[in-house]
């Protein structure tokens, strides 16, 4: 039987004792832990960054030789680390990725989405919007990454997955689907993962 939905779980209490704003933190921790996707002085790209869990894993990884850029519809309190930037910007707005390259205008070696759409319950359209903000995801990251780059994006099974899955594979050389640990029992969510995206 499944277990009762719980808020507070123990991802949620170890995110807090470890200082982390979300617990969102430890499954890119563990992506980044399953595959090495990004190191000391490399450039990243996280989308639908707030609070700011994915970010400070991330700003860590890189560090003050590194650049790390988060963009959400909402405000991402800041990090205190030089070598981070960020900024409220909506990524289905015609300027965004105008307004990403002003924030840095070089590629980067990392692009990661966890972004997701205000849910409403009705299955079919959630699952819609949440496939067009990782669509949207997939087109930044063509925009934006290295030749030979990374890309990790979240979805929610069902629907479209499979096409979706396709038009990754189109870009990356290589694509894995990962579930990490911190991922609630109930959730539909996974993480698409691309290596060596070509264009
Ligand atoms: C699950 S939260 C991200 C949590 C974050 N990865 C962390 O670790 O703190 C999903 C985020 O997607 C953002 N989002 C949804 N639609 C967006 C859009 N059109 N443009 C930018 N961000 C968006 C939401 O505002 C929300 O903060």
């Amino acid at each position: 039987m499944a277990k009762p939905y719980d808020p507070k779980d123990r991802f949620f209490q170890k995110a807090k004792e470890q200082g982390f704003r979300a617990r969102s933190a430890f499954k890119i921790e563990e992506i980044l832990r399953r595959q090495k996707l990004l190191g000391k002085g490399g450039s990243v790209l996280d989308l639908g960054a707030a609070p700011g869990g994915f970010l400070q894993v991330l700003a860590e990884v890189v560090g003050p030789k590194g650049a790390a850029v988060g963009v959400d519809i909402v405000e991402i309190r800041a990090l205190g680390k030089p070598w981070v930037r960020t900024a409220v910007l909506d990524l289905l707005a015609p300027d965004a990725l105008d307004r990403i390259r002003e924030l840095h205008p070089g590629r980067f070696d990392l692009v990661t989405s966890d972004m997701a759409p205000k849910t409403i319950g009705v299955k079919v359209t959630d699952e819609a919007r949440s496939l067009e903000l990782s669509r949207m995801a997939l087109d930044v990251a063509g925009e934006t990454l290295k030749l030979g780059g990374s890309f990790v994006v979240k979805v929610f099974m069902g629907g479209d997955f499979p096409i979706f899955q396709k038009e990754v594979r189109a870009r990356f050389g290589k694509v894995d689907v990962v579930r990490p640990e911190a991922t609630r029992e109930r959730s539909f969510e996974v993480f698409v993962v691309g290596r060596l995206f070509r264009e």
